[in-house]
């Protein structure tokens, strides 16, 4: 038990004890904030889950939110596939699980969104069970500690990473132990500059003693990705309303309110005038900018499009709508879509 005992010795005094969702770790704070901090960090996350818990304060109001309104609220924070998961899991949570949230970990790994680590998270932070987790800091932590060779992707290193997960599991103080792997990931045990000098587990550090803690997790083997055009249509009627459309619900952005888009710019008339038979006065091309993916980069030509009749059967037929900026920016929009907005107020 070294690991557990250094561990929570340093924990005492140096974790993170003042963080929104530790005041009151009730299963739906610890669900809500380990979907939040899912590749994100824990400044980017604090407004957006105050705001989040202001609005939805158990699962029940959020299962009764209209998806729309989720994603409204998570704008910005990216991986809008989290937000649409939340809304169906509490939805499944109140018919299916009588309002509460599972408490086994078999259950929680059944409802979309959880996988085993947040499900482990939920179990330690919220039930105090002796439960592992193995996020991106836990994984940098253990691959150090045992000096695990290959990247934790490949399934044999992963599985390797969660047995140790398992062993250094204390019998008491799970829910500390837990958020003490976290906190030590996210302020000492960093990717680049680790400060193995005031680390608790450094006497014991097969990578701090045998070699360079940088070396470890080794990393995913680097294969380019693609670039990709965009070229939005920006239409603006004269009294100022904007075009925008309703993106399928799976895929990039999905759900979310976008620009109508295409990939060539040779069939921008066309399209407007097709599609949705509107007249065009003016085009301004605007300057372009690039977007990462996490499987590929998107470069976005902005297309101004300034035009005097608009057909309003047509727009909806696209799953389209004409909008007032200021209410535009209430709706669920990709994060480059609302500052492309706010550019134009
Ligand atoms: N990242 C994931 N879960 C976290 C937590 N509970 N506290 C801080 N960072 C985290």
């Amino acid at each position: 038990m070294t690991f557990s005992k250094h561990l929570l010795a340093w924990f005492d005094q140096h974790g993170r004890k003042d963080l929104p969702w530790q005041q009151q770790p009730t299963p739906f704070h610890v669900w809500l904030s380990e979907i939040m901090l899912q590749q994100t960090q824990v400044n980017t996350v604090i407004p957006y889950y105050q705001k989040f818990t202001q609005h939805y304060p158990d699962i029940q109001s959020l299962a009764q939110a209209s998806l729309d309104d989720v994603l409204s609220l998570w704008t910005g924070l990216g991986y809008y596939a989290r937000a649409r998961n939340l809304h169906k899991t509490a939805n499944i949570i109140m018919q299916e699980h009588n309002a509460e949230m599972p408490d086994t970990l078999d259950k929680l790994i059944a409802l979309p969104g959880i996988g085993r680590s947040t499900a482990g998270a939920i179990m330690s932070l919220a039930y105090h069970q002796k439960c592992a987790i193995l996020d991106g800091n836990v994984k940098r932590v253990l691959a150090r500690y045992h000096r695990v060779s290959g990247w934790p992707g490949i399934k044999s290193v992963e599985n390797q990473l969660w047995q140790y997960a398992e062993q250094h599991l204390p019998s008491k103080r799970i829910a500390h132990f837990i958020q003490a792997q976290m906190d030590l990931g996210a302020t000492l045990c960093t990717r680049s500059k680790p400060q193995c000098d005031l680390c608790p587990l450094k006497e014991h550090c097969q990578a701090f003693l045998y070699d360079l803690p940088q070396n470890y997790p080794h990393s995913k083997p680097k294969k380019n990705i693609p670039t990709k055009q965009s070229h939005w249509l920006v239409l603006q009627l004269n009294a100022g309303e904007i075009l925008l459309e309703q993106r399928p619900p799976v895929g990039i952005w999905g759900g979310l309110w976008s620009f109508p888009e295409t990939d060539s710019p040779n069939n921008i008339n066309d399209i407007c005038t097709q599609e949705f038979n509107i007249e065009v006065s003016k085009i301004t091309i605007e300057p372009s900018f690039k977007h990462v993916f996490s499987h590929f980069k998107l470069t976005v030509h902005p297309h101004l499009i300034q035009c005097s009749k608009a057909d309003k059967k047509i727009a909806e037929n696209n799953n389209a709508c004409w909008y007032k900026i200021s209410d535009a920016l209430r709706l669920g929009l990709p994060a480059p879509v609302k500052s492309f907005l706010q550019s134009l107020q």
